[in-house]
């Protein structure tokens, strides 16, 4: 389902839905996800929108100012910013109300798993949070090592420096992508031809993040040939380094799939996409030069 679809968000909607999920920015083709009228749409429901805002981060969009109810990031990425953890956080707005919804009776009835506990009393404003650690870490133990939260807390202290960075190399290499004649297509919002430009405008004025995909004209060889002639990118499923990193899923994560099955994931023979670190950008364009070329002979 596109994130800008609200008739099918609308229509998604069944008895047994519990919660609206979304991306603040959809991997790959950089959909904004519309949190003001999802949310909307899921409160009149009584259900809550749970946001993954990995792509944005607090620093260029807090989505409980739009609506949203829950919120997690995946650490792994700019939180902590050096791709050196895995880890990941939960925040809950603490303004959805689970009993008024009608729709948590594990959140607003006695727990037998909790000795009677009602999480909606024990905690008014976090009865999800308080759910989701305490069973999470009882049943599960998932417990962050305090060297990978000591790294995430470290990396947090720099977000706001680093985010300015990772989006002015982002708008050069999109306005350089832009223009280039091997490109046939750059997704990023800021761009007036991206579909969600005028949404991403009101909600993402600091930017639209770091990672976004491109289509180079030619085929998944010359794709492949693009990527092993970067040099400063590094070839990597991963997002949110300090370091540029780069992927062409139809030779690497999704190279089972054919040409028409790619196409019904949004993906081309020849999408790439790339997480522009803190690098100079001026070697970042060079080096997508270099490979562009290397790509066009091939
Ligand atoms: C948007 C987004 N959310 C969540 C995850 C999962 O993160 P982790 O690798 O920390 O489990 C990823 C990983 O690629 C991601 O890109």
């Amino acid at each position: 389902m596109k994130p800008g679809d609200i008739d099918a968000w609308r229509s998604a909607i069944r008895p047994q839905t519990r919660l609206l999920f979304g991306e603040t920015l959809g991997n790959p083709g950089l959909d904004v996800l519309d949190i003001p009228t999802v949310s909307s749409i899921g409160h009149e429901h009584g259900l809550p929108l749970l946001v993954d805002s990995t792509f944005t981060t607090p620093y260029l969009m807090k989505p409980f100012e739009h609506g949203a109810d829950l919120v997690y990031h995946s650490a792994t990425k700019f939180l902590s910013g050096h791709g050196t953890v895995v880890g990941g956080v939960l925040v809950d707005g603490g303004r959805f109300d689970w009993d008024a919804s009608g729709r948590f009776p594990e959140l607003t009835e006695p727990y037998e798993g909790f000795h009677g506990m009602v999480f909606s009393e024990e905690s008014t404003v976090g009865a999800f949070l308080l759910r989701a650690r305490r069973e999470g870490l009882r049943d599960f133990g998932a417990c962050m090592s305090p060297h990978t939260a000591w790294l995430v807390l470290q990396g947090i202290e720099t977000l706001p420096l680093r985010m300015e960075r990772h989006v002015a190399n982002t708008r050069r290499i999109v306005q350089f992508l832009s223009s280039h004649p091997l490109v046939a297509g750059v997704g990023y919002p800021e761009l007036e031809s991206h579909p969600d430009h005028r949404l991403a405008a009101t909600l993402l004025p600091r930017g639209c993040g770091a990672v976004f995909s491109f289509d180079l004209k030619g085929s998944r060889a010359q794709g492949k040939i693009f990527i092993e002639s970067l040099k400063i990118f590094s070839h990597l499923a991963n997002v949110g380094d300090c370091r540029s990193l780069v992927i062409h899923p139809a030779s690497t994560t999704h190279f089972r799939m054919d040409d028409a099955a790619l196409a019904q994931a949004g993906i081309g023979p020849g999408t790439i996409r790339l997480s522009i670190g803190l690098e100079d950008a001026s070697d970042l364009i060079d080096d997508l030069k270099r490979a562009l070329k290397a790509a066009e002979r091939g």
